[in-house]
């Protein structure tokens, strides 16, 4: 198991989506409240950024702007059509001022 940096803790804030090159993979980060989130960054239904989907804090949820699926940003599930694939998804933490991707 590698940690990968990702992007430094100032770079994201709270709530807000930030998609960043990871290896050559795009890798969407997220911080709700003490918890952070690494989800692939395209739909897994269609070629389409995942970047503008609204999130639900409380569920959390991710959900596609194209066609509405929604994915668990804990494991990356499709809880809705039309997306049937999982999107994959990274256990993340803080190293120092580093938030780390574990691949
Ligand atoms: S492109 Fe995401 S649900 Fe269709």
């Amino acid at each position: 198991m590698n940690k990968i940096p990702v992007c430094s803790l100032g770079e994201i804030s709270e709530n807000e989506t930030q998609v960043f090159d990871v290896d050559g993979k795009s890798v969407l980060v997220l911080q709700l409240g003490e918890k952070y989130f690494a989800v692939e960054s395209i739909c897994s239904h269609a070629d389409v950024s995942l970047e503008d989907g609204d999130i639900d804090a409380n569920d959390c949820t991710i959900e596609c702007p194209k066609h509405g699926s929604l994915f668990s940003l804990e494991n990356g599930e499709a809880l809705t059509l039309p997306a049937t694939k999982p999107l994959e998804t990274w256990a993340v933490s803080t190293d120092g001022e580093n938030v780390v991707i574990e691949v």
